[in-house]
């Protein structure tokens, strides 16, 4: 892949590469529309990702080039940025700016990037392609930034200059990843333990329905508010500053202060699932993976039915689970609203998994799954 992007590079610009970066996607093990909600997230960085080779122009100019899109965009090197339509180099334009802001000044750049996260699938490849531009920014121009800081700004580039109001849970996993091991998070103190993923026997298939995902981003936003309203009206007799400060327990004694069913539903949720996340970490580390696949599917049944972020693609692929011997627990990761689901399956069982999965989902929806079976690899770093 490397001499492959190398060549391509000089292709392109006429010179070679000076510099080489990668930043991985993420799957969710469990925890989800947790962040926002200043709860426990067990995300894992994974060996698909995004790469990017530089070279400095002469020409005060960033270009950016991409071998998945045909659009590309070239911008001098300037004092302001705003974002341009719903081209995928916004995500890359949105750290420029941000950078530019923080008073680093920065100098013209050629920029060539390449995916092999499935766009658009849930594996975040914002939170990728963000966070391997603020990577290299950062060394590129000497900004000493943190990783932790790199992390924020990745966030808030999401939030403000694309403009979907993410928790830090991706940009956080794809930066801070580590081999065989699943993230801990904490999403409001920000502490985290990389904890052995001790998957046993099985291995983690990720199952990406090829739903296109349409209105994800302005549902997303619905349901952050959702959470907000939630949150504001709770907060009349208790002093908490996120949902998940309370477990179920003390929801329970609350939960008339919430006046509308389907806000008190997306809270049920966000409160049981971190609840969930407590659970599932104490089975991993006993190594109980009935437990954790129990945990998966009880995660999966409220994102469907409480959190309402699934669909008759994502629940096709968990019905099937539900069928298959070989299969410890699945459940929809990340956002929702179409993209993937996750599945712990025997190693020895995955062939067969990935026929009658394809099969009860090509007869069910119309069309074929893509199926995976993903390693658990490092967070963002150098290639070259
Ligand atoms: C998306 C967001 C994350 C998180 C998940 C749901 O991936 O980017 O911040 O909220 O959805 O858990």
């Amino acid at each position: 892949m490397k001499d492959q992007l190398k060549q391509e590079f000089t292709n392109i610009y006429n010179k070679p590469a000076q510099n080489g970066w990668f930043s991985p996607g993420r799957v969710n093990l469990i925890g989800e529309h947790i962040d926002y909600n200043g709860g426990l997230v067990m995300p894992c960085a994974i060996t698909f990702g995004t790469y990017l080779l530089t070279a400095p122009n002469e020409d005060n100019v960033f270009r950016f080039r991409s071998t998945n899109f045909d659009t590309y965009l070239e911008i001098p090197v300037q004092a302001d940025y705003k974002k341009d339509g719903e081209g995928w180099f916004n995500y890359p334009l949105g750290v420029i700016e941000h950078f530019v802001k923080g008073g680093h000044k920065l100098s013209g750049l050629d920029m060539l990037f390449y995916g092999d996260i499935p766009i658009g699938s849930g594996l975040s490849s914002s939170a990728s392609i963000e966070v391997v531009t603020a990577f290299a920014l950062n060394k590129l121009f000497n900004a000493t930034y943190s990783k932790l800081d790199l992390v924020k700004i990745a966030k808030s580039v999401e939030n403000n200059f694309i403009g979907v109001n993410c928790g830090i849970m991706d940009q956080f996993a794809v930066a801070f990843g580590e081999k065989d091991k699943a993230l801990m998070l904490n999403c409001d103190t920000l502490e985290y333990q990389a904890v052995d993923s001790n998957l046993g026997e099985h291995v983690l298939a990720v199952i990406n329905t090829n739903k296109p995902r349409k209105l994800a981003e302005s549902k997303y936003n619905e349901r952050v508010q959702e959470c907000a309203t939630a949150l504001k009206q709770l907060q009349q007799l208790l002093d908490i500053n996120n949902l998940c400060d309370i477990d179920t327990d003390t929801f329970k004694q609350y939960q008339h202060l919430i006046t509308d069913e389907t806000v008190k539903n997306r809270a049920t949720h966000v409160i049981e699932e971190n609840d969930r996340v407590k659970l599932a970490a104490k089975a991993l580390a006993a190594n109980n993976l009935t437990e954790f696949g129990r945990l998966m599917y009880a995660s999966h049944d409220s994102l469907r039915d409480l959190y309402e972020v699934s669909g008759k693609e994502l629940d096709a692929v968990v019905e099937y689970a539900k069928t298959d011997k070989n299969v410890a627990g699945a459940r929809m990761t990340g956002a929702g609203f179409g993209g993937c689901a996750i599945a712990l399956v025997k190693v020895k069982a995955f062939d067969e998994f990935n026929a009658a999965v394809t099969k009860y989902y090509t007869d069910k929806i119309g069309y074929a799954p893509s199926v995976y079976s993903s390693l658990i690899g490092d967070g963002v770093g150098i290639l070259f």
